[in-house]
């Protein structure tokens, strides 16, 4: 039997909208505060698509940057995985992602696990190229729930922002993994605790026929049972990857989740014993950016020089399903500085 391909995951990009809000600007017309929403949740402010913004424009502005660090040639890339829940197009955004980079040969599809969505996408993607159907990936995580939110349900709206970001995937040099291992999860008898669902509406179209009409209420969560689930669920699997891959939480150089709360990134990296100097965050500056914000923060870091070719990092994405994964990440490729 030959060895399993190896991954190795060699560029990052990311994009957000340029219209910054703070937590005081939410304050003209929610009854909240600066300081509420400091200590609950460590989010300062966030970034707001406008009119003008689409998930398509910085889906493809963040694959794009992937794809020039990746040093590829966008007649090279085979397949685009776009994880978003708010696309442009219930058709699908990522062929619009393809068409913007001239990435002909790339097959491109949606894929949909609200918050888990870019874990779920970079583990669907790995088996695209270990299995040899394809040499490279773009792997998209992009969310505008601003779009999606009551903007004046004062416990909702003031969580989430909106971005993208992007990483590159491709077949490694012998003896390198990227991926070492994974965990996916999902319980749908909790699906509604964090929820966009369909808004049943309907048309008349003679007496005898009501179709239904299209539409989906704004986010509605339960906050409470959310915060519980991911303080009790992820240090699970992560605790499983990191068993499955025989490496202790003292060899991770770092730690990346989902960015939803930072209380939530505190009490996992406690529960695993890992030093909040290795926890990666940047919910302060975008909140909870969905699909985006693995992909978002794992950019910074690496533009930041923080994360460096080598790097071990453990990541967990959680959120509406309810879903939840882990996988274990080598970023770079060996060749690389
Ligand atoms: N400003 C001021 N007061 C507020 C606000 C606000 N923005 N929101 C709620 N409050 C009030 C409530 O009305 C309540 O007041 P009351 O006691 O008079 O009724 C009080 O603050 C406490 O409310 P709780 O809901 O108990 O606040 P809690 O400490 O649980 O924090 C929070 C709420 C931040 C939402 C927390 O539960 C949380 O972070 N949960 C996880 C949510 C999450 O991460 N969701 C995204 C998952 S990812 C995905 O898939 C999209």
């Amino acid at each position: 039997m030959s060895a399993a391909v190896g991954i190795a995951l060699t560029g990052s990009g990311a994009a957000t909208p340029a219209r910054v809000v703070t937590n005081d600007e939410l304050s003209l017309w929610l009854d909240t505060s600066d300081a509420w929403i400091r200590s609950r949740t460590g989010i300062a402010e966030r970034r707001i698509a406008t009119v003008e913004d689409s998930l398509e424009s910085l889906s493809s502005q963040a694959a794009q940057q992937a794809l020039e660090r990746a040093g590829w040639r966008p007649d090279q890339v085979d397949l685009i995985l776009l994880a978003t829940s708010s696309p442009d197009d219930l058709f699908g955004s990522a062929p619009a992602v393809q068409a913007a980079l001239g990435a002909n040969n790339a097959v491109a599809f949606d894929l949909t696990a609200a918050c888990s969505g870019f874990l779920f996408a970079l583990i669907t993607a790995a088996q695209y190229i270990r299995s040899g159907t394809c040499q490279r990936v773009l792997v998209v995580g992009a969310d505008l729930l601003s779009r999606w939110v009551d903007w004046q349900d004062r416990r909702t709206c003031v969580l989430f922002g909106d971005g993208a970001g992007a990483v590159a995937m491709e077949v490694a040099p012998e003896g390198w993994d990227g991926l070492l291992t994974m965990v996916m999860r999902t319980d749908g008898r909790r699906r509604s605790c964090l929820a966009m669902a369909r808004q049943a509406t309907s048309q008349v179209l003679h007496d005898q026929l009501q179709a239904g009409l299209g539409g989906f209420r704004p986010i509605s969560m339960d906050g409470q049972e959310v915060y519980k689930f991911a303080v009790q669920q992820v240090p699970l699997v992560l605790t499983q990857a990191l068993k499955q891959a025989g490496i202790t939480a003292e060899q991770l150089d770092w730690l990346l989740l989902h960015q939803a709360n930072e209380r939530i990134l505190a009490s996992v990296a406690q529960r695993l014993g890992i030093p909040a100097a290795k926890v990666l965050s940047n919910l302060e500056n975008y909140g909870n950016t969905s699909a985006a914000t693995i992909p978002l923060m794992l950019h910074e870091a690496v533009m930041a020089q923080r994360i460096r070719s080598g790097h071990l990092i453990a990541s967990s994405g959680f959120g509406a399903g309810l879903s939840w994964g882990a996988a274990l990440l080598r970023w770079g490729r060996p060749d690389a500085p």
